[in-house]
């Protein structure tokens, strides 16, 4: 599938990337908000993108949110399918792709290695709800390193390590460094690869891989279900010699959305979202066209939202078993959730939201990305709710941000009590990871008053047009472009 548009891609990916940076898409996470004068523009302008790091969102709570909201494809899948892209000389493309900093980040990193990505402009009668579709070319890989400053600023991106590792032999990526939500080592992505025959030494903050003979099929046995240790035995492991036993494997639908579609490229994976994986290593992997699934964590998102302010919205295309638990969670607060043939119905009306215990565990438990959104719910639930994190240790920036809303939140340890409130005041906030921001503006949509939350660039790497998505609802919300 080898299509020979090298240097059109390369062109085209130029092109993308500044106008990804005209529009702010781009932002630079390092740096945080910068002063600079307001411009408000209205959220509903149709507006396709995110906005820079400096940009604010502003809400002013208690509307109802009522209508249809599209669910976009998932960012935890398309980043490693991306990632996956090295395996193969030939094309992949890649369709139902969010338009998210995150992805451009990835197009850069994947760029240093000489990665072109093409992305398709609109045909007639696309709908401007669907994701892009993205075309991939690894054909020549001219670069193994991936250096700190790219991948600090994405720890996903440390993933590279095992394709490049099985398809060149060799690779030196940096380690991924700190992160808000934890320490979250890679010590079990390194004993997989070192599983399957590959060499590791840490030098200077580097991690260099080599497998000059090319990587050997082998057992590996997760002492923590992980879910970047699994992709990246997964990669690795569909371009070793032999046969790869994968134990207490991530059962994530991402894990099985990307098995898919290394299995459209040529892997043979079997058991792919059960814990035991079992891949027979394959000579080389071919081009392929891969759909990205809807994303759970949004689509859990909005329907916290709704049971939030109450209403009644349809959230298209989303698919109740890739969430069931934290479906289950919300029809216990008293929420309705209905699927139907085009997604999930989620409405509230008028009753009290009841309290909730809820543990944080791998797939199919309740996901720890939609912990801090559940938290913010319950901050006005009618009684006393308790929320342990299992798989992430200081997951808990949020709380001190929603008690500046009015939340009663106490921690012990990795178990937070919530006492409900009747009421939520508006205040200026600010949070340090993605799903604590947007549980901000989930407090914020039913709080009295105007709430701002700042470091929207937070938001703008895992959510597509969120301000637009919850205005054509009805939200009173709306970005302020410095
Ligand atoms: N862990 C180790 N050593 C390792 C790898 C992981 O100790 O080598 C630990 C982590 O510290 C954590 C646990 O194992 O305590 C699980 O981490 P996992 O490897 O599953 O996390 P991840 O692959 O780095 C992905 C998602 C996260 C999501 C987690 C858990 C992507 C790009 N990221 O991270 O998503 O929270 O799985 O489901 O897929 C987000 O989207 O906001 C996000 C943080």
């Amino acid at each position: 599938m080898s299509d020979g548009l090298g240097s059109d891609f390369r062109r085209n990916f130029a092109a993308e990337s500044a106008s990804l940076l005209d529009i702010g898409l781009y932002g630079n996470a390092a740096a945080g908000p910068q002063p600079g004068p307001d411009r408000v523009k209205r959220a509903a302008s149709g507006r396709q993108a995110g906005g820079a790091s400096m940009d604010r969102i502003r809400i002013v709570g208690g509307q109802r949110l009522t209508g249809t909201i599209p669910i976009s494809g998932a960012k935890n899948a398309t980043l490693p399918l991306m990632i996956a892209s090295l395996l193969t000389e030939d094309t992949l493309i890649l369709e139902n792709v969010p338009r998210l900093v995150d992805v451009i980040q990835l197009q850069r990193i994947l760029g240093n290695h000489g990665v072109d990505v093409l992305i398709a402009g609109k045909r007639p009668g696309d709908d401007p709800n669907q994701g892009r579709t993205i075309h991939i070319s690894a054909k020549h890989i001219v670069d193994t390193t991936a250096p700190y400053d790219l991948v600090s600023k994405m720890r996903a991106s440390f993933w590279v390590v095992a394709p490049l590792v099985a398809r060149m032999g060799e690779a030196k990526v940096s380690m991924p460094g700190g992160c808000a939500i934890g320490t979250r080592p890679v010590d079990f992505l390194i004993m997989a690869l070192e599983k399957l025959g590959v060499e590791i030494e840490i030098e200077g903050g580097y991690v260099i891989a080599r497998a000059r003979k090319g990587l050997r099929g082998g057992e590996i046995v997760f002492p923590k279900v992980t879910v970047g240790g699994t992709h990246t035995a997964l990669m690795a492991a569909s371009l070793a010699n032999g046969t790869t036993v994968i134990e207490n494997a991530a059962r994530e639908p991402e894990v099985g959305d990307v098995a898919d579609c290394l299995n459209k490229m040529g892997a043979k994976i079997s058991g792919a979202g059960t814990s035991r994986i079992v891949v027979e290593g394959v000579a080389r992997l071919h081009g392929a066209r891969h759909a990205v699934l809807p994303d759970r964590i949004e689509t859990g998102t909005y329907a916290m939202a709704v049971a939030m302010t109450g209403g009644d919205v349809l959230l298209q295309n989303a698919r109740p078993e890739l969430l069931q638990s934290a479906l289950d969670v919300l029809a216990q607060t008293g929420t309705s959730v209905t699927p139907t043939n085009e997604g999930i119905r989620i409405a509230r009306n008028g009753l009290e939201l009841a309290p909730v215990e809820v543990t944080t565990a791998p797939f199919p438990g309740f996901p720890t990305d939609l912990q801090a959104q559940l938290m913010a719910l319950m901050s006005r639930a009618d009684g006393t709710s308790h929320i342990t994190e299992t798989i992430f240790e200081n997951r808990f920036m949020h709380v001190q941000e929603l008690a500046r809303l009015g939340a009663r939140i106490q921690l012990d340890g990795e178990t937070a009590t919530i006492e409900g409130v009747n009421r939520l005041k508006g205040a200026p906030v600010m949070a340090t990871d993605l799903r604590a921001s947007v549980s901000l503006v989930i407090a914020a949509l039913a709080a009295e008053g105007e709430t701002m939350v700042n470091r929207v660039y937070h938001l703008d790497r895992g959510f597509e047009r969120l301000e637009d998505k919850l205005a054509r609802c009805g939200a009173a919300i709306e970005r302020i472009s410095a």
